[in-house]
């Protein structure tokens, strides 16, 4: 146990407060909903649109500001849906057109703002643009929407460059042309199933805007962008012989990741949205970039407004890491005057109460299986519930994954009869892939496929464990997790922490991390978050008014966070 620390608290200033009346997206906190996943209106075992819209009071008691619906659109649903092939019409698996509007009408109604997702780096290979690309010549404007290239080798049965899929295997598959001859190859930097777009393409650039508009003039306030750092490709188009081990591993040396022609497309969209005024339409990217000063740029003021931290989602629970990549994610979006954009948790990663429960100080692996050693339950949760105690105190905007706030494990024991995640499949199993995150949300203990619709069908399997994490079970129950998510998201709100000063509290011990929040009224928030093994005593004059565990007396146990005022 260490002995408290005596007022005044030794303390290193790392941000400025924002002005108290800044716009909404620079402190929100947005709930990510997987719609195949959240909620099934028509029983067939895939969520939908009517589903989510029934379920929305769900997410204004949350207390969250807006939603960000992961592609509903109409695919094949080669990746999820993340493969679209038209980006202006609603698939019937979700739903219609119709059913978008009365989403984005309710969704309103109860004061959540609603951000879509656009995909614009690929498109699905049942694209109509990608249908007449395959009947068209090589050369042909058809083709050059896409990233058609001859082969090389003597017929041109060797891929053009040496680029790998994220999803595993070659970037590249070769074509049979209309005649019935092996021909050209196109570029997918994911599933062959998910043709890259050429964003050199006028009519490329043009169609997204109009996409845009599409979207922007049916009601909805944002985008997420999808690969954000993925659409310009370097000239000519270098062989890269060190191959990045997927999505994470991102450098702008590779000549398909973050080449500096993505920001005047961002650009342009950011003057697109601007034009639509107040409340600010806005755009978050999926920018997989390292170091932070690079994703700084797309967050620059007449680019995105917001960029995931994925340093910080990809960081262990280990007190200097995290305290590191805090203080350098905020002075990297602060050099740009753009708030930083905290995440733990998506559809494309370990669940956080998961993730924290494996080695700290191994790689993270892309999913689980059965097979594999199974993480210690109890232990993630903690760990989880500190994390996000540890987030929501931190200024700026905050992402939410759907079952995140239930405290839901990954799905560690899928058969891999079930799996759908391309990964898997282009692995050959070696990656497990993503499934485990996207399981139907459990509603009801007890009900059909826990609630999620009425029949009892789920397109993945949920496991026993999330019965007694279902939301009727931790509804109005004191220290559940969804009860502690509500209040945290409530007090940030009430004590403005997203638009408050950061200033990082020595003299706590390595392993003890401390933040005080100044809010921009001069109201004082004290974070503590314990990853050290032994107790830590709150400071002198500081008084506790939310933890993610249970305090004794004064003492703030391991792998817990506690926010207290200060007398
Ligand atoms: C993004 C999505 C992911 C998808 C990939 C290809 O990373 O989040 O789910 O598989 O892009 O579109």
């Amino acid at each position: 146990m260490t002995a408290p620390v005596p007022a005044p608290l030794p303390t290193r200033d790392l941000h400025p407060a924002s002005a108290a009346d800044a716009p909404w997206w620079r402190d929100a906190v947005i709930y990510q909903i997987y719609p195949r996943s959240w909620a099934d209106g028509d029983g067939d075992g895939v969520g939908d649109l009517p589903g989510t819209t029934a379920r929305l009071e769900y997410l204004r008691d949350l207390g969250v500001d807006a939603v960000w619906l992961s592609p509903f659109y109409r695919s094949p649903h080669n990746d999820g849906g993340y493969d679209v092939s038209d980006h202006r019409d609603v698939d019937p698996l979700f739903g219609s057109i119709a059913d978008a509007d009365a989403l984005i009408t309710r969704a309103h109604e109860l004061g959540l703002r609603v951000v879509v997702d656009l995909v614009p780096n690929h498109t699905s290979w049942e694209h109509e643009w990608f249908r007449a690309a395959l009947a068209a010549a090589p050369g042909s404007p058809e083709r050059d929407r896409y990233m058609f290239r001859d082969g090389l080798g003597e017929d041109g049965e060797l891929p053009p460059t040496d680029w790998l899929s994220n999803f595993g295997g070659g970037a590249w598959t070769r074509v049979t042309e209309p005649d019935g001859t092996p021909g050209q190859w196109y570029l997918h930097l994911f599933d062959p199933s998910q043709p890259d777009l050429n964003w050199q393409n006028p009519q490329v650039r043009a169609d997204f805007e109009g996409i845009l508009r599409f979207w922007l003039d049916r009601g909805v306030d944002g985008f997420r962008v999808d690969v954000a750092h993925g659409l310009v490709k370097k000239e000519g188009l270098p062989n890269y012989d060190k191959h990045p081990g997927g999505l994470l591993e991102v450098t702008h040396e590779a000549p398909y990741w973050d080449q500096d022609g993505v920001h005047e497309i961002y650009r342009a969209w950011r003057e697109l949205l601007d034009s639509y005024g107040v409340p600010e339409r806005i755009m978050c990217a999926e920018a997989w970039v390292a170091p932070a000063d690079r994703l700084a740029r797309y967050v620059r003021p007449d680019e995105f407004h917001q960029a995931f931290n994925f340093d910080f989602l990809e960081t262990p629970w280990l007190a200097e890491p995290l305290r590191d990549v805090i203080a350098k994610s905020l002075a990297a979006s602060d050099s740009v005057g753009a708030p930083a954009t905290w995440v733990l948790s998506n559809h494309d990663v370990l669940r956080h109460a998961t993730r924290f429960a494996l080695p700290q100080d191994a790689a993270r692996p892309n999913g689980i299986g059965a097979q594999d050693p199974q993480p210690d339950a109890e232990l993630g949760l903690r760990r989880a519930r500190a994390a996000t105690a540890l987030m929501l105190a931190l200024p700026g905007g905050a992402y939410v994954y759907q079952g995140e706030e239930l405290g839901l494990p990954e799905h560690t024991s899928l058969p891999d009869a079930v799996r759908q995640d391309p990964t898997f499949m282009r692995t050959g199993g070696l990656e497990r892939g993503r499934d485990g995150c996207r399981v139907p949300m459990p509603w009801t203990k007890g009900a059909r496929a826990l609630g999620f619709n009425t029949t009892g069908a789920a397109w993945l399997p949920q496991p026993q464990s999330y019965a007694d994490l279902a939301v009727d079970v931790q509804t109005g129950v004191e220290r559940s997790t969804l009860e502690m998510y509500r209040s945290l998201i409530a007090l940030r709100k009430e004590r403005a922490l997203g638009r408050g000063a950061l200033a990082e509290v020595e003299g706590l011990g390595a392993d003890v991390l401390g933040y005080l929040v100044t809010a921009p009224d001069g109201e004082r928030t004290l974070v503590i978050a314990n990853l050290s093994t032994t107790p830590v005593e709150l400071p002198e004059g500081a008084t506790a008014i939310a933890a993610s565990g249970i305090l004794d007396g004064r003492q703030v146990p391991t792998d817990t966070t506690v926010w207290a005022t200060l007398g």
